[in-house]
């Protein structure tokens, strides 16, 4: 028998109020209840995410579009576009820290590279914002740390871009895995099999008009500016060195792992990982890797993830199966998760796909049709200023599974060796060397403090 959308549909107020604690958070009070938003960071997804918000949630508006690149075609269009709507243009500022500095701005959505995002979101913190900032939303478990301390400190929201965490359908996978309709939990496969091509290095070449390079490297060490670290028009290769981010796994297997930890009952950090891999597709020379299949041991289950940018062939999902209908031909969907229990399998995907449970020769016994969940989570930010509840992606389990790209991209970097992790300490056993990347190194001027 088939059923559709078993348990029902799960609604989006149980995602909140299922998965997290309340009242801990003080919501805003101000007389006529407006939220007053800044945008850090106006790339594709910056410029997206902040009008998702403005579309979703009433009585809602932007003062600052703020970035390093003046050169930005989408700045003058939103300003005029924001104009329109909300009858003052709003401004453009370089300098991040002069919007945090406008008591006028209640939140913050920052979307800058990667290297950018904890000490951005803690500044932000600081002044008294609330903040949403994209995944991966750190660069390091140190990282992770800091941002919880401060979230906690300065008793703000702080929604994380896992918009995967504004799904029901996670909840409901969860909900289904707890019931023990797979039977006990064996092992857990994430796919994150993107398709690339070879990197070929570049000159380096003056900076150019209109960007300021020292304040787009912020954290990070000094180099000369090169077109593969940075685009002028898109997003560039920032992702391809350590310096920014951490290659396909942090840009979006860190999603794929994530739902699957949603789906899992958020567990807490694995007690080792190991992986193999490098640049075995193209054999490019670019720093980070162009495929990696890792391990982790949870002790109760095994989870895998292997994760690439050379598979071509493989499909991420268009509209008609993250708005639709439509299910995904699953061998070749490029983001799914495979949940193996003793009895059954579960396949689970990313981009709103959805779950379905099959028995043998592929019958499917059980499932729940997805949608993408952008704007779920864009809603949830904002309620979760309004009541105080706190949102879907907290710091907390935003730092467990960005964690897993670290744990994986150091036991990478460190060639490939099996590490030992205790999560208590969050510190590697069996390796000084592991325990010295668990930090990064900051530019003096960019540091984040110890004491946040
Ligand atoms: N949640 C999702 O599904 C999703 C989807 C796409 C991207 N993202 C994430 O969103 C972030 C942005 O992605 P993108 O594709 O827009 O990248 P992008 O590189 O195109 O945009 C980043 C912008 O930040 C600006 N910037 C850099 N340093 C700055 C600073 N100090 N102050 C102000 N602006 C600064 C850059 O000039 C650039 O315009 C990334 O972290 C990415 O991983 C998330």
């Amino acid at each position: 028998m088939q059923r559709r959308n078993f348990i029902g549909q799960v609604s989006l107020c149980t995602v909140g109020l299922s998965v997290h604690r309340s009242g801990l958070l003080a919501p805003l009070h101000r007389a006529n209840n407006k939220i007053v938003l800044a945008l850090v960071g106006c790339g594709g997804r910056g410029v997206q995410v902040l009008n998702g918000i403005i579309k979703e949630n009433e009585n809602t508006e932007v003062k600052y579009f703020c970035d390093v690149n003046e050169t930005l075609k989408a700045i003058p269009e939103q300003i005029e576009i924001h104009k329109k709507k909300q009858g003052y243009a709003p401004r453009f500022e370089t300098d991040m820290k002069k919007v945090f500095d406008d008591q006028d701005v209640d939140a913050v959505v920052i979307a800058t590279p990667e290297h950018w995002h904890t000490l951005a979101a803690i500044w932000a913190l600081q002044a008294g914002k609330h903040v949403y900032v994209e995944k991966n939303p750190t660069l390091s478990i140190w990282e992770g740390q800091k941002l919880v301390e401060a979230t906690k400190k300065y008793n703000k929201v702080l929604q994380i871009g896992f918009q995967n965490r504004s799904a029901p359908y996670g909840v409901s996978a969860r909900e289904y895995i707890r019931s023990g309709k797979l039977g006990n939990l064996v092992h857990i496969k994430c796919y994150n099999m993107l398709g690339g091509s070879k990197w070929v290095a570049r000159p380096d070449t003056p900076v150019p008009a209109g960007l300021n390079w020292d304040h787009w490297q912020g954290p990070a060490r000094r180099v000369p500016y090169n077109p593969n670290r940075h685009s002028m028009t898109s997003r560039g290769g920032w992702l391809d060195f350590w310096s920014y981010g951490g290659g396909a796994l942090s840009d979006d297997a860190s999603h794929v792992m994530d739902l699957a930890r949603i789906a899992l009952g958020n567990p807490g950090h694995p007690k080792s990982v190991y992986c193999t891999g490098g640049n075995i597709g193209f054999h490019s020379a670019k720093e980070t890797p162009e495929f990696l299949n890792i391990t982790y041991d949870y002790g109760d289950f095994a989870m895998t993830c292997e994760s690439g940018s050379c598979t071509n062939y493989m499909t991420k999902e268009g509209n008609e199966v993250r708005y639709g209908a439509q299910w995904p031909y699953w061998p070749q969907n490029s983001t799914r998760i495979e949940i193996y229990g003793t009895d059954r399998l579960m396949y689970l995907g990313r981009h709103g796909v959805g779950w379905q449970v099959m028995e043998k020769d592929g019958k499917v016994v059980d499932m729940d049709k997805g949608y993408f969940p952008d704007k779920f989570h864009q809603k949830n930010f904002i309620d979760a200023i309004r009541t105080g509840v706190a949102p879907n992606a907290d710091a907390q389990q935003g730092h467990l599974s960005a964690s897993l790209v670290h744990l994986a991209d150091i036991a990478y970097r460190t060639g490939n060796r099996h590490l030992i992790f205790d999560g208590s300490s969050e510190s590697f056993t069996n390796s000084p060397e592991a325990n010295q990347l668990l930090k990064g190194q900051y530019h003096p001027e960019f540091e984040i403090s110890e004491n946040v």
